[in-house]
Protein backbone atom coordinates (compact mmCIF):
# COMPACT_ATOMS: atom_id res chain seq x y z
CA UNK A 1 0.00 0.00 0.00
CA UNK A 2 1.27 3.28 -1.10
CA UNK A 3 -0.51 7.20 -0.26
CA UNK A 4 0.60 8.76 -3.46
CA UNK A 5 -0.81 12.03 -2.93
CA UNK A 6 -1.96 13.93 0.61
CA UNK A 7 -4.15 17.14 0.50
CA UNK A 8 -4.97 19.50 3.53
CA UNK A 9 -7.82 22.15 4.04
CA UNK A 10 -7.65 23.60 7.46
CA UNK A 11 -6.06 21.09 9.07
CA UNK A 12 -3.61 22.32 11.83
CA UNK A 13 -1.32 25.22 10.62
CA UNK A 14 -2.47 24.23 7.13
CA UNK A 15 -4.63 26.53 5.21
CA UNK A 16 -4.12 24.27 2.29
CA UNK A 17 -1.37 21.86 1.52
CA UNK A 18 -0.87 19.39 -1.19
CA UNK A 19 1.58 16.60 -0.78
CA UNK A 20 2.73 14.47 -3.74
CA UNK A 21 4.17 11.25 -2.43
CA UNK A 22 6.90 9.00 -4.33
CA UNK A 23 6.91 5.03 -3.21
CA UNK A 24 9.83 4.77 -1.22
CA UNK A 25 11.17 6.93 2.19
CA UNK A 26 10.48 10.39 2.17
CA UNK A 27 11.78 12.28 4.87
CA UNK A 28 9.87 15.59 6.04
CA UNK A 29 12.99 18.03 7.42
CA UNK A 30 12.00 21.44 8.46
CA UNK A 31 12.07 24.05 12.21
CA UNK A 32 10.31 23.33 14.93
CA UNK A 33 6.79 24.24 14.52
CA UNK A 34 6.97 24.07 10.98
CA UNK A 35 4.08 21.38 10.61
CA UNK A 36 6.14 18.14 10.12
CA UNK A 37 4.10 16.92 12.98
CA UNK A 38 0.79 17.54 11.96
CA UNK A 39 1.30 16.11 7.85
CA UNK A 40 2.22 12.66 10.25
CA UNK A 41 -1.54 13.26 12.71
CA UNK A 42 -3.19 13.97 9.32
CA UNK A 43 -2.03 10.75 7.50
CA UNK A 44 -2.81 8.96 11.22
CA UNK A 45 -5.76 10.58 11.51
CA UNK A 46 -6.97 8.54 7.79
CA UNK A 47 -5.61 5.33 8.99
CA UNK A 48 -7.33 5.53 12.64
CA UNK A 49 -10.18 8.21 12.59
CA UNK A 50 -8.40 10.09 15.55
CA UNK A 51 -4.98 11.95 16.36
CA UNK A 52 -2.37 10.51 18.44
CA UNK A 53 -1.63 13.98 20.46
CA UNK A 54 -5.18 14.68 21.40
CA UNK A 55 -8.56 12.86 22.01
CA UNK A 56 -11.02 15.58 20.62
CA UNK A 57 -10.71 16.72 16.82
CA UNK A 58 -11.04 20.68 18.05
CA UNK A 59 -7.58 21.61 17.62
CA UNK A 60 -7.07 19.64 14.32
CA UNK A 61 -9.04 22.46 12.70
CA UNK A 62 -7.06 25.24 12.03
CA UNK A 63 -7.81 28.59 14.16
CA UNK A 64 -10.30 30.11 12.74
CA UNK A 65 -11.28 28.07 10.32
CA UNK A 66 -14.97 25.73 10.86
CA UNK A 67 -14.04 22.04 9.44
CA UNK A 68 -10.72 21.07 8.42
CA UNK A 69 -10.44 18.32 4.92
CA UNK A 70 -8.13 15.63 4.97
CA UNK A 71 -8.06 13.89 1.29
CA UNK A 72 -5.43 10.88 0.19
CA UNK A 73 -5.26 8.80 -2.97
CA UNK A 74 -4.13 5.33 -2.21
CA UNK A 75 -2.50 2.69 -4.06
CA UNK A 76 -2.66 -1.05 -3.09
CA UNK A 77 -1.72 -3.31 -6.33
CA UNK A 78 -3.73 -2.67 -9.33
CA UNK A 79 -6.14 -0.19 -7.37
CA UNK A 80 -6.34 3.31 -6.63
CA UNK A 81 -8.58 4.95 -4.21
CA UNK A 82 -9.20 8.51 -3.34
CA UNK A 83 -10.55 8.66 0.72
CA UNK A 84 -11.60 11.39 2.28
CA UNK A 85 -12.83 12.99 5.34
CA UNK A 86 -14.29 16.31 6.87
CA UNK A 87 -14.13 16.67 10.57
CA UNK A 88 -16.67 18.84 11.84
CA UNK A 89 -15.91 19.39 15.46
CA UNK A 90 -19.27 18.69 17.60
CA UNK A 91 -20.73 17.88 14.78
CA UNK A 92 -20.49 14.19 13.08
CA UNK A 93 -17.72 13.90 10.55
CA UNK A 94 -18.14 13.02 7.21
CA UNK A 95 -16.15 10.64 4.82
CA UNK A 96 -16.51 9.89 1.03
CA UNK A 97 -14.42 7.23 -1.09
CA UNK A 98 -13.77 7.46 -4.65
CA UNK A 99 -15.78 11.41 -4.96
CA UNK A 100 -18.66 8.91 -4.81
CA UNK A 101 -21.90 9.83 -1.86
CA UNK A 102 -20.85 9.52 1.86
CA UNK A 103 -20.16 6.74 3.33
CA UNK A 104 -19.81 6.61 6.91
CA UNK A 105 -16.00 7.60 8.45
CA UNK A 106 -15.68 3.69 9.86
CA UNK A 107 -16.00 2.64 6.12
CA UNK A 108 -13.14 4.26 5.26
CA UNK A 109 -11.12 2.60 8.23
CA UNK A 110 -8.45 -0.14 6.34
CA UNK A 111 -7.45 1.97 3.05
CA UNK A 112 -5.21 3.42 4.86
CA UNK A 113 -2.78 1.60 7.15
CA UNK A 114 0.08 2.86 9.18
CA UNK A 115 2.17 2.38 12.51
CA UNK A 116 3.07 5.32 13.91
CA UNK A 117 6.12 5.92 15.92
CA UNK A 118 5.67 9.48 18.33
CA UNK A 119 7.06 10.56 21.01
CA UNK A 120 3.63 10.12 22.57
CA UNK A 121 4.69 6.46 22.28
CA UNK A 122 6.87 6.77 25.73
CA UNK A 123 3.75 5.92 27.38
CA UNK A 124 3.48 2.52 25.65
CA UNK A 125 6.63 1.95 28.25
CA UNK A 126 5.86 4.17 31.35
CA UNK A 127 2.19 4.56 31.44
CA UNK A 128 -0.51 2.83 32.59
CA UNK A 129 -1.96 -0.57 31.63
CA UNK A 130 -4.35 0.72 29.40
CA UNK A 131 -1.79 2.30 26.83
CA UNK A 132 -0.51 -1.33 26.82
CA UNK A 133 -3.98 -2.57 26.15
CA UNK A 134 -4.49 -0.20 23.61
CA UNK A 135 -1.18 -1.05 22.02
CA UNK A 136 -2.22 -4.63 21.76
CA UNK A 137 -6.06 -4.53 20.55
CA UNK A 138 -5.23 -1.81 17.65
CA UNK A 139 -2.50 -4.31 16.53
CA UNK A 140 -4.72 -7.15 17.17
CA UNK A 141 -6.98 -5.12 14.73
CA UNK A 142 -4.52 -3.99 12.28
CA UNK A 143 -3.88 -7.78 11.51
CA UNK A 144 -7.57 -9.12 11.70
CA UNK A 145 -10.16 -6.44 11.36
CA UNK A 146 -13.21 -8.57 12.30
CA UNK A 147 -11.64 -7.58 15.51
CA UNK A 148 -12.74 -4.33 15.93
CA UNK A 149 -16.49 -5.54 16.16
CA UNK A 150 -14.97 -8.42 19.13
CA UNK A 151 -13.66 -5.33 20.39
CA UNK A 152 -16.82 -3.25 20.44
CA UNK A 153 -18.86 -6.43 21.87
CA UNK A 154 -16.40 -6.60 24.64
CA UNK A 155 -16.79 -3.12 25.19
CA UNK A 156 -20.74 -3.39 25.27
CA UNK A 157 -20.94 -6.15 26.94
CA UNK A 158 -18.26 -4.96 30.26
CA UNK A 159 -20.46 -2.33 30.52
CA UNK A 160 -23.99 -3.65 30.49
CA UNK A 161 -22.56 -6.25 32.96
CA UNK A 162 -21.00 -3.73 34.97
CA UNK A 163 -24.59 -1.23 35.16
CA UNK A 164 -26.02 -4.44 36.71
CA UNK A 165 -23.23 -4.72 39.60
CA UNK A 166 -23.59 -1.18 40.14
CA UNK A 167 -27.51 -1.43 40.44
CA UNK A 168 -27.08 -4.31 42.69
CA UNK A 169 -24.54 -2.74 44.48
CA UNK A 170 -27.21 0.20 45.63
CA UNK A 171 -29.88 -2.07 46.40
CA UNK A 172 -27.81 -4.05 48.53
CA UNK A 173 -26.58 -1.06 50.68
CA UNK A 174 -30.24 0.54 50.87
CA UNK A 175 -31.18 -2.79 51.79
CA UNK A 176 -33.17 -3.55 48.59
CA UNK A 177 -34.06 -6.75 46.83
CA UNK A 178 -30.97 -8.99 46.62
CA UNK A 179 -30.77 -9.07 42.65
CA UNK A 180 -31.64 -12.09 40.40
CA UNK A 181 -28.60 -13.84 39.97
CA UNK A 182 -29.19 -15.80 37.27
CA UNK A 183 -29.16 -12.22 34.89
CA UNK A 184 -25.64 -11.86 35.69
CA UNK A 185 -24.67 -15.65 35.44
CA UNK A 186 -26.25 -14.39 31.38
CA UNK A 187 -23.60 -11.57 31.75
CA UNK A 188 -20.58 -13.83 32.37
CA UNK A 189 -21.23 -15.84 29.72
CA UNK A 190 -21.50 -13.49 27.44
CA UNK A 191 -18.55 -11.61 29.23
CA UNK A 192 -16.75 -14.94 28.97
CA UNK A 193 -16.93 -15.67 25.50
CA UNK A 194 -16.11 -12.59 23.57
CA UNK A 195 -13.23 -11.93 26.11
CA UNK A 196 -12.06 -15.36 25.35
CA UNK A 197 -11.80 -14.46 21.72
CA UNK A 198 -9.98 -10.90 22.52
CA UNK A 199 -7.31 -12.89 24.87
CA UNK A 200 -6.54 -15.52 22.26
CA UNK A 201 -5.74 -12.97 20.21
CA UNK A 202 -3.91 -10.66 22.55
CA UNK A 203 -1.91 -13.98 23.41
CA UNK A 204 -1.01 -14.87 19.97
CA UNK A 205 -0.10 -11.50 19.17
CA UNK A 206 2.33 -11.41 21.86
CA UNK A 207 4.25 -14.83 21.03
CA UNK A 208 4.45 -13.73 16.91
CA UNK A 209 5.64 -10.22 18.01
CA UNK A 210 7.77 -11.15 21.10
CA UNK A 211 11.19 -12.53 18.95
CA UNK A 212 10.47 -9.58 16.29
CA UNK A 213 10.60 -6.85 19.05
CA UNK A 214 13.72 -8.43 20.80
CA UNK A 215 15.51 -8.78 17.57
CA UNK A 216 14.28 -5.10 17.12
CA UNK A 217 15.39 -3.64 20.31
CA UNK A 218 18.71 -4.75 19.21
CA UNK A 219 18.82 -3.16 16.26
CA UNK A 220 17.21 0.10 17.97
CA UNK A 221 20.38 -0.53 20.95
CA UNK A 222 22.65 -3.17 20.28
CA UNK A 223 23.39 -5.00 23.37
CA UNK A 224 21.16 -3.84 25.79
CA UNK A 225 18.06 -6.27 25.61
CA UNK A 226 16.77 -9.06 25.86
CA UNK A 227 13.32 -7.82 25.80
CA UNK A 228 10.66 -9.94 26.95
CA UNK A 229 6.82 -9.44 26.45
CA UNK A 230 4.75 -11.37 29.50
CA UNK A 231 0.86 -11.13 29.87
CA UNK A 232 -0.39 -10.89 32.89
CA UNK A 233 -4.19 -11.86 33.02
CA UNK A 234 -6.17 -11.12 35.85
CA UNK A 235 -7.70 -14.25 35.11
CA UNK A 236 -5.29 -16.14 36.13
CA UNK A 237 -1.96 -17.58 35.79
CA UNK A 238 -0.73 -16.14 32.18
CA UNK A 239 -2.23 -18.26 29.18
CA UNK A 240 0.44 -20.23 26.84
CA UNK A 241 -0.17 -18.96 23.47
CA UNK A 242 -1.56 -22.39 22.33
CA UNK A 243 -4.72 -22.32 24.94
CA UNK A 244 -7.67 -22.71 23.09
CA UNK A 245 -10.48 -20.13 22.99
CA UNK A 246 -12.34 -23.21 24.91
CA UNK A 247 -9.73 -23.13 27.53
CA UNK A 248 -9.74 -19.40 27.92
CA UNK A 249 -13.57 -19.35 28.41
CA UNK A 250 -13.52 -22.04 30.95
CA UNK A 251 -10.45 -19.53 32.77
CA UNK A 252 -12.90 -16.30 32.54
CA UNK A 253 -15.86 -18.30 33.86
CA UNK A 254 -13.79 -19.50 36.62
CA UNK A 255 -12.15 -15.62 37.55
CA UNK A 256 -15.60 -14.69 37.48
CA UNK A 257 -16.76 -17.05 40.15
CA UNK A 258 -14.01 -16.76 42.19
CA UNK A 259 -14.75 -12.47 41.77
CA UNK A 260 -18.46 -12.52 42.36
CA UNK A 261 -18.82 -11.43 45.77
CA UNK A 262 -16.25 -8.69 45.73
CA UNK A 263 -17.61 -7.55 42.12
CA UNK A 264 -21.38 -7.68 43.76
CA UNK A 265 -19.95 -5.46 46.86
CA UNK A 266 -17.90 -2.96 44.52
CA UNK A 267 -20.54 -2.94 41.80
CA UNK A 268 -18.11 -3.22 39.04
CA UNK A 269 -16.31 -5.99 36.99
CA UNK A 270 -12.96 -7.02 38.62
CA UNK A 271 -11.72 -9.86 36.13
CA UNK A 272 -11.38 -9.77 32.25
CA UNK A 273 -9.12 -8.63 29.34
CA UNK A 274 -9.67 -5.10 30.71
CA UNK A 275 -7.81 -5.84 33.59
CA UNK A 276 -4.85 -7.42 32.02
CA UNK A 277 -1.37 -5.99 31.46
CA UNK A 278 1.65 -5.93 29.30
CA UNK A 279 4.42 -6.48 31.48
CA UNK A 280 7.95 -5.13 29.01
CA UNK A 281 10.65 -6.30 30.52
CA UNK A 282 14.29 -5.34 29.66
CA UNK A 283 17.06 -7.93 30.91
CA UNK A 284 14.84 -9.40 33.16
CA UNK A 285 13.29 -6.50 34.79
CA UNK A 286 10.05 -4.49 34.42
CA UNK A 287 11.06 -1.85 31.89
CA UNK A 288 8.71 0.32 33.62
CA UNK A 289 10.39 1.93 36.78
CA UNK A 290 13.36 0.42 36.14
CA UNK A 291 14.48 1.21 32.63
CA UNK A 292 16.37 4.18 32.09
CA UNK A 293 14.49 7.21 29.78
CA UNK A 294 16.85 6.78 26.70
CA UNK A 295 16.09 3.06 26.90
CA UNK A 296 12.36 3.21 27.29
CA UNK A 297 12.15 5.35 24.01
CA UNK A 298 14.71 2.61 22.70
CA UNK A 299 11.74 -0.21 23.52
CA UNK A 300 8.55 1.91 22.65
CA UNK A 301 10.48 2.43 19.15
CA UNK A 302 11.37 -1.19 19.41
CA UNK A 303 7.75 -2.07 19.51
CA UNK A 304 6.24 0.02 16.36
CA UNK A 305 9.37 -1.32 14.61
CA UNK A 306 8.35 -4.83 15.59
CA UNK A 307 4.60 -3.97 14.71
CA UNK A 308 5.87 -2.98 11.08
CA UNK A 309 7.76 -6.23 10.71
CA UNK A 310 4.83 -8.71 12.01
CA UNK A 311 2.31 -6.54 9.43
CA UNK A 312 4.22 -6.41 6.48
CA UNK A 313 5.56 -10.07 6.99
CA UNK A 314 1.66 -11.73 7.31
CA UNK A 315 1.07 -9.46 3.77
CA UNK A 316 -0.56 -6.59 5.26
CA UNK A 317 2.41 -3.95 4.68
CA UNK A 318 1.37 -0.87 6.31
CA UNK A 319 3.26 2.60 5.96
CA UNK A 320 6.07 3.24 8.80
CA UNK A 321 5.75 6.61 9.89
CA UNK A 322 8.58 7.89 12.47
CA UNK A 323 8.13 10.96 14.23
CA UNK A 324 11.17 12.84 15.80
CA UNK A 325 12.73 9.07 15.79
CA UNK A 326 16.05 10.27 16.88
CA UNK A 327 15.10 12.89 19.41
CA UNK A 328 15.82 10.80 22.78
CA UNK A 329 19.06 8.14 21.61
CA UNK A 330 22.32 8.63 22.53
CA UNK A 331 24.46 9.67 19.26
CA UNK A 332 26.11 6.23 19.03
CA UNK A 333 22.22 4.91 18.73
CA UNK A 334 21.50 7.75 15.67
CA UNK A 335 24.40 6.65 13.83
CA UNK A 336 23.58 5.05 10.90
CA UNK A 337 21.38 2.48 12.76
CA UNK A 338 20.76 -0.78 11.14
CA UNK A 339 16.66 -0.34 11.37
CA UNK A 340 16.85 2.57 8.95
CA UNK A 341 15.77 2.12 5.32
CA UNK A 342 18.74 2.38 2.83
CA UNK A 343 19.79 5.65 2.43
CA UNK A 344 19.41 5.09 -1.11
CA UNK A 345 16.09 5.07 -1.10
CA UNK A 346 15.95 8.79 0.69
CA UNK A 347 15.06 12.01 -0.54
N1 LIG B 1 -5.49 24.23 15.01
C1 LIG B 1 -4.39 24.94 14.67
N2 LIG B 1 -4.49 26.08 13.98
C2 LIG B 1 -3.41 26.78 13.62
N3 LIG B 1 -2.16 26.42 13.91
C3 LIG B 1 -1.99 25.28 14.62
C4 LIG B 1 -3.09 24.48 15.02
N4 LIG B 1 -2.62 23.41 15.69
C5 LIG B 1 -1.29 23.55 15.71
N5 LIG B 1 -0.90 24.66 15.07
C6 LIG B 1 0.48 25.12 14.87
O1 LIG B 1 1.22 24.08 14.27
C7 LIG B 1 2.55 24.16 14.72
C8 LIG B 1 3.03 22.79 15.18
O2 LIG B 1 3.23 22.03 14.07
P1 LIG B 1 3.97 20.65 14.19
O3 LIG B 1 3.63 19.89 12.98
O4 LIG B 1 3.67 20.00 15.50
O5 LIG B 1 5.49 21.12 14.18
P2 LIG B 1 6.81 20.28 13.88
O6 LIG B 1 7.25 20.65 12.49
O7 LIG B 1 7.78 20.76 14.90
O8 LIG B 1 6.47 18.84 14.00
C9 LIG B 1 2.60 25.09 15.89
O9 LIG B 1 3.30 26.24 15.53
C10 LIG B 1 1.15 25.38 16.16
O10 LIG B 1 0.97 26.71 16.58
MG1 LIG C 1 7.01 17.46 15.41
Amino acid sequence: MHVTHLSLADFRSYARAEVPLDPGVTVFVGANGQGKTNLVEAVGYLATLGSHRVSSDAPLVRMGAERAVVRAAVTQGERSQLIELELNPGRANRARVNRSSQVRPRDVLGIVRTVLFAPEDLALVKGDPGERRRFLDELVTARSPRMAGVRSDYERVLKQRNTLLKSTAMARRHGGRSMDLSTLDVWDQHLARVGAELLVQRLDLIATLQPLADKAYADVAPGGGPVALDYRSSVGPEGAASRSREELYEQVMAALAGARKQEIERGVTLVGPHRDDLVLGLRGMPAKGYASHGESWSYALALRLASYDLLRGEGNEPVLILDDVFAELDTRRRERPSWWPPASRCW
